[in-house]
C-alpha cells in the first residue's frame, strides 16, 4: 500500500483484495485500529493501479498521524501488533465484518508478553450468524495467518482461547537502545495539525475558583500533550468579560472614583468592589437604571467606558497571574468580549438561514436533537453566553482553522456545549467527521468531608491561600525528612514548589477527571503510593544513582552507543517492556483524553523499576569501603532510558522534578 500525498484522498491499493464488505477495513499492511473503522467510508477509485479512495481525513489520521514510523521514533507495540492481528484475522476470516480486535499487554510474565483475545469474541459473532466454531479453532487458525514480522518470537493458545504473544528479546533491546539514541520521540506529523484547546477561563470580577483550578490544570497537560505529538496548540482563555456585571461595576467606579482616566484606581480587592456595586445595585433604583445604561456604552465600545472596563479587568488579570505563574501556565486571553463583532454577524446567519425562533421577545436557535434551545438574543437586546460561544467556534473552524477544538470545563456545562456544537453543524460549520470539537468535562472539587470544597467559615477557597497552604505543607514535609539539612537553601525552594504545585497537579490529574475528587493535602503530600511525591522522589533517585556511582555524562553516552541492552534477567524484562509502552500510553491519552491513564502508567514505571532494582544489581560496592568495584553498564542503561521516558510523562503532566530532593 502507499500512502500518496494527495490533499484530497488517500490512495490505496489492495493487492489481496480483502475488502470487507462496509468498507475501509483491510487496508493491507497498515489495519487500521477498529474503533476507528467505524467512522470511516471508502469507495472505488478511479485511478489506474489503485483500488480503493479513502477520505484525506482518514488517511491524515491513520498513516500521516499514527502510522508514520521513522526509525528514531519510539514504536507503539500494541499498535504494530494489532496490525498483525487484524492482517491475521483477515487472511483466516475475510468474510468476517468488524472482527473484534484486542490486543493488551500481559500483567503476568506466565501469559506472554502481550495477548490477543479476539478468537473469543469472534466466535460469539459468528455464532451470531449461525456458525458453530469453537474460539480455539478460531484462535489456531488465526495464528496460521500471522504475517512474517519483525517482533514476534512465538505465540501459544491458552484457555479457551487466549493467543499469547511472546515478544523478541533482541527486538525489544533493539528498541530501547534507539530509545536511548534518539531520545523520547513521538511518531512524527506529516501534515500540521492544529488544536485549541479553551481553559482556564476564569470570570473577571469574580474570584478564580477551584473549578476553574482544574481545568487550568487539565487545560494545560492536554496542551502539553499535543504540543509534545507535535501539533500546533492555541491556548485559549475564555475569561468572562462582557456579562451584564460590568456595568454596575463601571457606574460604582465612576461613582468612587470619578478621576479614574488620569489616575489608576486602586481597585486592591476586586471582590470587595463588586459586592459593594452590586449592593447599589438592588437597593437603588437610579443606579440599576445607570448601570444598565453602561452596560449599553460598553457595549457600544465607548471610549471611556472601554477604559473603565480595562481597569476593572486588569485587576482581575493580576490576580490570575498570580496562579498562572505559581502553575507555570501559558495562556493567551480572549474573553467573551474579543467576539463582540462577529456575534453580531454570527445572528445575522442564523437568521438569513431561518434558523432562529421568537420567544417571548427572545431569539432563540433549536439545535436537531436539542431540547434546550440556545438563546442568541436577549429580550433587552443583549449577547449571552451562548452568542459568545457560537461566535467563538466558528472563528476557530474558519480563522484559527483548527482541526481539533478543545473545551475544558466542568461537566455541568456538557448540555451548554452539546448544544453549541449541534448548533454549529446545524448551520454546516463544521463536519465530526473531519473536525473533532469536544467538552472535556470534569468533575467537582470535593473538600475531605464530601463536601463542596470550602473554607471552615464556609467561604469559597481563595486559589493563592490554597496554593500558599500547599507550598507550607511541602516545606514541612521537606523538613520533617530532614532535606533542609543536606540541601542548599535553593536548592530546598526548588524542592518545595517542585512538591508543592506537582502535587496539587497531579492529584487533580491522577483522577479520572469525569468522576469529583476529594481535594486532600494530606494524601496529595504523602509519599506513598500513586502521588506526585512518590514519583517525585522515586525519579530523583534513579537520576542520582549514575550520579552516585560517579558515571561521568560521557560515559553513559558512549555506553548507550556501544552497549547492548540485555535483557535476560526476568525483571530486566519486565522494566524493559514497560519503558517500551510510552507510545500505547500515548495513543490512548490522545483519543479519550483522560490523563489518568498516563499517571497510571508513570506509577506503574516507578514500581516495576523499583522491582528490577531491589534484585539487580546496577552498581556493586565494597561492603566495607563502599568503593565501587562493578558497574553493570546494560543496566545503567535501563535506569537512564526509565528516566527519560518519567521525564517525558512528567513533562505532559506539567510536573517539574527537581535533581536533588
Ligand atoms: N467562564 C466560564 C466559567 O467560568 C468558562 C468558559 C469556558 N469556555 C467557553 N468557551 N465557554 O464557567
Amino acid at each position: 500500500m502507499q500512502a500518496g500525498d494527495s490533499e484530497l484522498a488517500l490512495l490505496v491499493s489492495l493487492p489481496d483484495r480483502t475488502q470487507t464488505q462496509n468498507g475501509g477495513v483491510f487496508l493491507g499492511r497498515y489495519l487500521y485500529p477498529f474503533p476507528m473503522r467505524r467512522r470511516l467510508q471508502s469507495c472505488a477509485s478511479p485511478f489506474p493501479g489503485c483500488d480503493w479512495l479513502f477520505p484525506s481525513e482518514w488517511g491524515d489520521r491513520s498513516l500521516q498521524e499514527e502510522m508514520s514510523q521513522n526509525d528514531n521514533e519510539m514504536l507503539n507495540i500494541n499498535q504494530r501488533l494489532q496490525q498483525i492481528f487484524g492482517e491475521a484475522i483477515n487472511t483466516a476470516y475475510p468474510g468476517l465484518e468488524n472482527p473484534p480486535l484486542t490486543v493488551t499487554p500481559n500483567q503476568q510474565a506466565k501469559f506472554g508478553d502481550y495477548q490477543c483475545n479476539s478468537a473469543m469474541a469472534m466466535a460469539q459473532v459468528m455464532k451470531a450468524k449461525g456458525q458453530k466454531i469453537s474460539p480455539r479453532e478460531i484462535a489456531e487458525k488465526i495464528v496460521q495467518n500471522i504475517p512474517n514480522n519483525e517482533l514476534i518470537e512465538r505465540t501459544e493458545i491458552a484457555g479457551p482461547g487466549f493467543i499469547n504473544v511472546h515478544l523478541k528479546r533482541m527486538f525489544v533491546s533493539k528498541l530501547l537502545s534507539s530509545l536511548l539514541v534518539n531520545g523520547v520521540k513521538p511518531p512524527s506529523l506529516k501534515k500540521k495539525k492544529k488544536v485549541v484547546v479553551d481553559f482556564s477561563s476564569p470570570n473577571i470580577a469574580k474570584e478564580m475558583h477551584v473549578g476553574h483550578l482544574r481545568s487550568t490544570i487539565i487545560g494545560d497537560s492536554m496542551c502539553r500533550l499535543f504540543e509534545f505529538l507535535g501539533y500546533e496548540v492555541l491556548r485559549l482563555n475564555h475569561v468572562g468579560d462582557w456579562g451584564t456585571q460590568f456595568g454596575m461595576l463601571i457606574a460604582h467606579l465612576q461613582d468612587k472614583f470619578p478621576n479614574y482616566l488620569s489616575v489608576s484606581p486602586p481597585i486592591g480587592d476586586l471582590q470587595a468592589f463588586y459586592k459593594e456595586s452590586k449592593k447599589r445595585f438592588d437597593e437603588d433604583e437610579e443606579f440599576k437604571r445607570r448601570a444598565y445604561q453602561c452596560v449599553v456604552k460598553l457595549q457600544s465600545k465607548e471610549p471611556d467606558f472601554i477604559k473603565a472596563w480595562n481597569l476593572i479587568c486588569d485587576v482581575s488579570r493580576n490576580e490570575f497571574q498570580k496562579v498562572y505563574n505559581c502553575l507555570d501556565i501559558r495562556i493567551e486571553e480572549r474573553g467573551e468580549s474579543y467576539y463582540q463583532d462577529m456575534m453580531t454577524a454570527v445572528i445575522k446567519e442564523f437568521e438569513e438561514k431561518g434558523l432562529v425562533q421568537l420567544d417571548e421577545g427572545r431569539k432563540i436557535v433549536f439545535a436537531p436533537g436539542q431540547s434546550i434551545p440556545l438563546t442568541i438574543v436577549k429580550s433587552d437586546g443583549g449577547y449571552t453566553y451562548d452568542t459568545s460561544d457560537l461566535a467563538a467556534i466558528k472563528n476557530r473552524i474558519f480563522d484559527e482553522k483548527a482541526d481539533i477544538i478543545i473545551y475544558v470545563t466542568d461537566s455541568g456545562q456538557a448540555v451548554h456545549f452539546q448544544v453549541v456544537f449541534a448548533a454549529a453543524q446545524l448551520i454546516g460549520w463544521y463536519d465530526p467527521k473531519v473536525i473533532r470539537v469536544e467538552h472535556a468535562g470534569f468533575g467537582v472539587v470535593l473538600g475531605e468531608d464530601k463536601k463542596k470544597f470550602k473554607t471552615r467559615s464556609g467561604d469559597t477557597v481563595r486559589l493563592m491561600d490554597l496554593l500558599e497552604e500547599g507550598l507550607k505543607r511541602s516545606m514541612d514535609k521537606l523538613k520533617e525528612k530532614g532535606r533542609d539539612k543536606v540541601l542548599t537553601p535553593e536548592d530546598l525552594v526548588k524542592a518545595q514548589r517542585a512538591v508543592a504545585f506537582g502535587c496539587i497537579k497531579y492529584a487533580d490529574l491522577s483522577h479520572n477527571r469525569i468522576n469529583d475528587y476529594v481535594f486532600s493535602f494530606d494524601k496529595m503530600l504523602d509519599d506513598r503510593g500513586n502521588t506526585a511525591a512518590y514519583l517525585l522522589y522515586a525519579f530523583t533517585r534513579i537520576r542520582s544513582i549514575a550520579r552516585l556511582a560517579n558515571i561521568q555524562e560521557a560515559t553513559l553516552r558512549t555506553a548507550v552507543e556501544t552497549t547492548e541492552v540485555l535483557l535476560d534477567h526476568e525483571k530486566e524484562w519486565k522494566l524493559g517492556k514497560c519503558i517500551l509502552r510510552f507510545p500505547e500510553i500515548l495513543q490512548k491519552i490522545t483519543d479519550d483524553l483522560l490523563l489518568h491513564t498516563l499517571c497510571d502508567y508513570l506509577y506503574e514505571l516507578a514500581t516495576t523499576f523499583t522491582e528490577f532494582y531491589d534484585s539487580c544489581y546496577c552498581v556493586e560496592k565494597d561492603r566495607q569501603t563502599g568503593e565501587v568495584v562493578k558497574i553493570n553498564m546494560c543496566r545503567m542503561l535501563l535506569c537512564e532510558a526509565t528516566a527519560a521516558v518519567m521525564a517525558k510523562g512528567f513533562d505532559i503532566l506539567g510536573i517539574n522534578p527537581v535533581e536533588r530532593m
